[in-house]
């Protein structure tokens, strides 16, 4: 019960209220390099790492840029699971938590709390990894999970792609994790889209040393690989 008087009183909300007034925020503050705004993560999950150049991240819902804007059914949603699971109706709880899941949203446990969290997915960016079932594949991803599983992260966020995912520049204590993977030589910069000279410097280091995809003499591009692929279709 901790928790739903918590999640009550920090969003000011006696429950019976029909509807939460949003306030306008203030304009956020400037963020580095440019970026539209920073997220800072929750612990990543291994099952996150979806290949070498995506994750998804949750955001705890009491950081104020996230409390500002969730949706007042999850934010309902969030006490009535609470209030089922300490009845131990957990068939109701769990049908509660996949409408929080549904609005892109999940109940994380993170040290025995239950935190409200809000998902993003993330395209790093600047770089483009090989596709699974291309060679350096499953290095990659393994590569991206060395570096980010059970961290907080920090991702600078720019841009949206066409799928919906934020585009982003991943810091993980400190550590930049494009160029760690491009000095690795497991992905490719991603010229088309991404102009910075420094990322274009760390794959030719990689180049020029072997490393990784760079020990084939001629490895195939992943957009090149994906567009024979969407072709041959
Ligand atoms: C659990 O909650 C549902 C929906 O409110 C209700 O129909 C059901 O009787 C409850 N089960 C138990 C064991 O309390």
């Amino acid at each position: 019960m901790i928790f739903v008087q918590g999640l009550l009183s920090f969003y000011g909300l006696p429950l019976s209220q029909s509807a939460v007034e949003v306030t306008t925020s203030p304009a956020p503050p400037p963020v580095a390099n440019g970026a539209k705004y920073e997220l800072n993560t929750l612990p990543v999950d291994e099952k996150a790492v979806a290949d070498g150049d995506t994750v998804t991240v949750y955001v705890s819902t009491l950081t104020p840029r996230e409390a500002a804007c969730v949706p007042q059914a999850v934010q309902v949603a969030a006490v009535e699971r609470a209030k089922a699971r300490a009845q131990r109706n957990y068939t109701k709880a769990d049908a509660l938590h996949k409408q929080i899941i549904d609005a892109g949203y999940r109940m994380l446990n993170i040290h025995n709390e239950e935190i409200l969290a809000r998902k993003y997915r993330i395209r790093l960016r600047g770089i483009d990894a090989p596709e699974s079932s291309m060679p350096y594949g499953k290095e990659a991803k393994e590569e991206l999970i060395r570096l980010v599983v059970g961290k907080s992260l920090k991702v600078l966020i720019f841009d949206e792609d066409r799928y919906g995912r934020c585009v982003g520049d991943i810091y993980c204590n400190g550590v930049f994790v494009q160029e760690r993977m491009l000095k690795k030589g497991l992905v490719w910069h991603y010229g088309a889209y991404d102009k910075r000279p420094e990322l274009e410097k760390w794959e030719k280091d990689a180049r020029d040393k072997r490393i990784g995809l760079w020990a084939s003499a001629n490895p195939e591009k992943p957009w090149e690989w994906r567009k024979n692929r969407r072709e041959q279709r």
